[in-house]
């Protein structure tokens, strides 16, 4: 078995309706003054919280996260002051993805001088003294429970990692509730992006027993659960389904991490801009074709726990496994072939150049992926 090294947050709250537990886990830990990250549309949803938090004596700093996209180094430099000037004892992020990596960093960051591009790759940060909460409003990038921040660099424009212990949050809370009204779009593209972390780290040559169980279960838990929720947002036990899964995704990421979708993902994200999840979703079935040839046992797993009538010919196994996803994705609404969104053929072989330097993911794959691999893949979806 691989060696593989798992860190969690230090506890996770599940269930619906449990986002205002921080109030209590803050004030055991003796904090006073909170410094709260979300976004427009989010803040009503926790007024009450706010509310209570400020009734049992926590001082309340909101900071209003307006960045439309992903999150730049400038933009967190810009919210770094915010908060330092609060001098805050812990920092709730309450948001996407992009709203929660930049809470981890302002919670391991706004006590000090360091600037943000001296802390790319792991395990640069120093400490954390800051406390740290996370509540996720959508279900797909797991950041709640993983180590991870990514930011633009605004000085070349690359999406770039942040990895450390220390941005795993003292406390993490799934609260499906907070999901009830993402539109469909988006639960369709982050759930899609959960369901990657999912499968990437099933067939990851780091792949463990133990996380291949968080795997299996977010599978069959989205793949059941993601149509239903895209076709009528307040069915809150498929969100509930979904939020969990998007954590079983995260705790995936840590020890195992994604492997080829995610890293040639950053070619269609970096070029074109667009959404993770959509970059991801579109790639999926095509890279598990690839993989395909090693992995047929493993895609026999997927096939199993969606209750497939699963035979001992694995090759068939694997293909129904395929066709469930690819089809999946028809359901929600995803576009399937590059070329409907915009994207030019003629870029295609520079968009091979920026994923062929996500080595760091490219080397996680089960079957080794060349230039002209990628091109192919991109030319099949096209
Ligand atoms: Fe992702």
């Amino acid at each position: 078995m691989n060696q593989i090294e798992i860190m969690t947050p230090g506890k996770i709250i599940v269930g619906c309706g449990c986002s205002s537990r921080w109030i209590e886990e803050a004030i055991k830990a003796e904090y006073k003054k909170i410094v709260v990250l979300s976004v427009g549309p989010i803040w009503p949803m926790i007024e009450a919280q706010l509310s209570e938090a400020a009734e049992k004596g926590l001082k309340i700093k909101k900071l209003d996260y307006t960045l439309v996209g992903e999150p730049t180094t400038a933009y967190f430099e810009e919210l770094r002051k915010e908060a330092a000037a609060a001098k805050p004892d812990a920092v709730l992020g309450v948001g996407g993805g992009s709203v929660l990596d930049i809470a981890k960093l302002l919670a391991a960051l706004s006590d000090r001088k360091t600037p943000i591009e001296k802390c790319f790759g792991k395990g640069m940060l120093e400490e954390r003294k800051i406390g740290l909460f996370c509540a996720p409003t959508t279900a797909g990038t797991g950041s709640e429970v993983s180590p991870n921040a990514i930011l633009l660099d605004s000085a070349d424009g690359e999406k770039k990692g942040i990895i450390s212990p220390f941005l795993l949050p003292d406390c993490t809370l799934v609260d499906a509730d907070l999901t009830m009204s993402l539109p469909s779009k988006i639960t369709a593209e982050t759930g899609m992006d959960a369901l990657c972390h999912c499968v990437e780290a099933l067939m990851n040559k780091n792949a463990h027993p133990i996380i291949d169980t968080a795997a299996l279960k977010g599978i069959e838990l989205i793949c059941k659960n993601l149509v239903k929720a895209c076709r009528d947002g307040r069915n809150r036990p498929a969100r509930e389904a979904l939020a969990t899964a998007s954590m079983l995704g995260g705790l995936c990421l840590g020890p195992v991490n994604t492997c080829g979708v995610h890293a040639l993902s950053y070619g269609l994200a970096g070029k074109y801009h667009l959404s993770h999840g959509l970059a991801n979703a579109l790639l999926l079935p095509e890279v598990m074709r690839f993989n395909r040839p090693v992995c047929l046992a493993r895609y026999s797993l997927i096939a199993r726990v969606l209750g497939m009538q699963v035979g001992k010919d694995n090759e068939r196994n694997a293909n129904m496994a395929i066709d469930y996803i690819s089809q999946l994705s028809v359901q929600c609404g995803i576009p399937q072939h590059l070329s409907e969104i915009g994207i030019k053929a003629t870029d295609i072989p520079e968009m091979a150049d920026m994923a062929m330097n996500v080595t760091r993911l490219l080397q996680n794959n089960p079957r080794e992926i060349t230039r002209e691999d990628v091109i192919n893949i991109y030319e099949n979806i096209y």
